[in-house]
């Protein structure tokens, strides 16, 4: 990877600094870091057994518009599969850790991750070891933990400082991964580093284009998801329809590919026609919820470390 200096630090949920603010990101860096823990290793324990995980999934399956799209076929198709799956600790403490503080997080990230099995099973055929590889801890906003909750939590307009903290995540969560996983090649630090990109270069952190179609599909549920779920900065969600057009704007703006989006709403559809088959409608009919103050980046607050006295 091309360096690039970190803005902020990166340390793991227990508060152990990885990579300071200051330093240049790359592969070299990465490789030195995992070297750094070598004989460390990390119980790994499956996924559906840990805390309430299986519990809160069966509940938000019957979710609208999560209980169309996982029909009988693809919840038992998503169970069976996640059962199958071990997350290693830290990944684990990272679910405890948003579940107890900010609630959306966890939900969001289970999921981003139901969704993205059914849609991997479609773009990647039915070999379920292709689809295991791809959906073995992939967190993809694992990096959030380095962002501090007021922020993620905040109800009124960022400042550009608080928005690029969050965006610090994408980069976070790619050091931690390939550090949690001593490979900074795995699928699951690829996902937390590129979900933010786009097809035509317009995301971040690093604004290159985005290839692959597995990690499209889950910056696709990313997207889709956020939309769906009411968020401190708009109280009320987007409904189905308006999610599906939203995505489909993005698609033809060259953000992400029809095969992807015809995925997406291939499963939104009663019938479930193969994606192949699934006609988009470019119909605009949705009204997007007032109040969305998603992207409003409002001015810096004002220094409040000046003493007041110095006249
Ligand atoms: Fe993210
Ligand atoms: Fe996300």
């Amino acid at each position: 990877m091309k360096a690039v200096e970190l803005d902020y630090p990166i340390y793991t949920l227990d508060k152990r600094l990885l990579l300071p603010a200051g330093d240049k990101l790359s592969s070299k860096v990465l490789d030195e870091l995992i070297a750094r823990d070598k004989g460390k290793s990390y119980k790994v324990i499956p996924f559906l057994e840990h805390s309430t995980v299986y519990r809160d999934l069966r509940r938000l399956f019957q979710e609208p518009p999560y209980d169309l799209i996982f029909g009988e076929q693809e919840r038992a198709f998503a169970l069976s599969l996640m059962k199958k799956i071990n997350f290693m600790v830290p990944v684990l403490e990272f679910l405890d850790y948003f579940k107890e503080h900010d609630f959306y997080t966890y939900r969001h990230t289970l999921m981003v991750f139901a969704l993205s099995t059914i849609l991997a099973r479609d773009l990647l055929g039915k070999s379920e070891d292709l689809i295991m590889e791809a959906m073995a801890g992939t967190i993809h906003d694992f990096g959030k933990i380095c962002v501090p909750l007021e922020i993620l939590k905040k109800s009124d307009p960022l400042t550009r400082t608080n928005k690029n903290i969050l965006e610090h995540h994408a980069l976070a969560g790619f050091v931690l991964l390939s550090y949690f996983h001593r490979d900074q090649r795995s699928f699951a630090a690829r996902v937390a580093k590129e979900h933010h990109e786009r097809r035509d270069g317009s995301g971040y952190p690093l604004g290159i284009s985005l290839k692959d179609s597995m990690v499209e599909a889950i910056a696709a549920c990313d997207v889709y998801d956020a939309l769906l779920s009411p968020r401190p900065y708009r109280p009320i969600p987007y409904d189905n329809r308006t999610a599906l057009e939203e995505i489909t704007a993005m698609t033809q703006q060259g953000k992400l590919s029809w095969k992807v989006t015809q995925v997406l709403i291939s499963h939104n559809r009663k019938d479930k026609p193969h994606f192949r088959e699934c006609k988009i409608s470019f119909e605009k009919r949705g009204k997007p919820p007032a109040d969305n103050i998603y992207g409003v980046i409002k001015d810096e607050e004002p220094d409040t470390g000046e003493r007041k006295n110095d006249k």
